[in-house]
């Protein structure tokens, strides 16, 4: 079975005092959730310590949004993974497409930061996923594969294991335009396909994919009944607890 997981991606939204009392509600509401369902929430780096210490033990687990492409010295501003470990966060968001659009993200980079993380044992959250012109081009199953061998095809089998990926339409992000559940579970299903002929069945059928984009408490149990949709990387939604919580209640029964 593969592991149920909702992320909340809360990008460069709410001062420490607010995420505090976000996080506060997301832990209260966590309560009510099956067993089974994995909780992620991805606050800024600032917040990381404060929130990961107040919710250790509990249902919530923490993660980054980014991290450095080094291990440590001369990088004035970047923040490593040992750092970042050192907060009590678990998972490392990497590859989102904000990123790789707006701090120039390439392949390479991310090759070195999934690594990095994975060595210090901690969890990526591999992001992928096409833009519009892509997709109305046809080209969206090439361009989201293409990022898939350049980056977690470098990994062993035993790095894979480890490895959240996460499908993020770069035209459904933030725009209400959601994927539909099909085109959601047709390229999770492509994206498992190419992991299949990578890593063979059993890393393939393990690892979790997740949708991203747009995804709300009102769209989430149909996404999350398709089969290869193992959960959702939350923007927006993931703002407000009553919403985030909703979403991850919509795993089918
Ligand atoms: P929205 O849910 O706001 O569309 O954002 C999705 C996302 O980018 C999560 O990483």
């Amino acid at each position: 079975m593969r592991k149920q997981i909702v992320a909340g991606n809360w990008k460069m939204n709410t001062t420490l005092e607010d995420g505090l009392k976000l996080a506060a509600q997301v832990n209260e509401l966590s309560q009510s959730l099956p067993q089974d369902v994995e909780l992620i929430i991805a606050p800024p780096f600032t917040h990381l310590h404060t929130l990961a210490n107040k919710l250790q033990g509990g249902k919530v687990k923490v993660s980054s949004q980014n991290c450095a492409a080094w291990d440590k010295g001369a990088y004035t501003g970047e923040i490593s993974v040992d750092m970042i470990a050192s907060t009590g966060a678990s998972h490392v968001i990497l590859g989102h497409s904000e990123r790789r659009e707006y701090f120039g993200e390439t392949s390479e980079i991310l090759l070195k930061k999934v690594k990095l993380t994975l060595d210090k044992g901690l969890t990526p959250i591999f992001c992928c996923g096409e833009v519009l012109d892509e997709r109305d081009a046809n080209r969206h199953f090439e361009v989201v594969q293409t990022q898939i061998e350049e980056v977690l095809f470098n990994l062993t089998e035993g790095e894979m294991k480890n490895v959240i990926i996460a499908y993020e339409p770069v035209w459904a992000i933030g725009t209400g335009r959601t994927a539909t559940p099909e085109q959601a579970q047709e390229m999770h299903a492509h994206i498992r396909k190419c992991l299949v002929k990578k890593f063979g069945n059993a890393v393939a059928n393990a690892t979790s994919i997740l949708y991203g984009g747009s995804c709300k408490p009102d769209n989430a149990v149909e996404i999350f009944a398709k089969p290869d949709v193992d959960g959702g990387l939350i923007g927006g939604a993931s703002l407000k607890a009553e919403d985030f919580i909703a979403i991850a209640k919509s795993f089918p029964k």
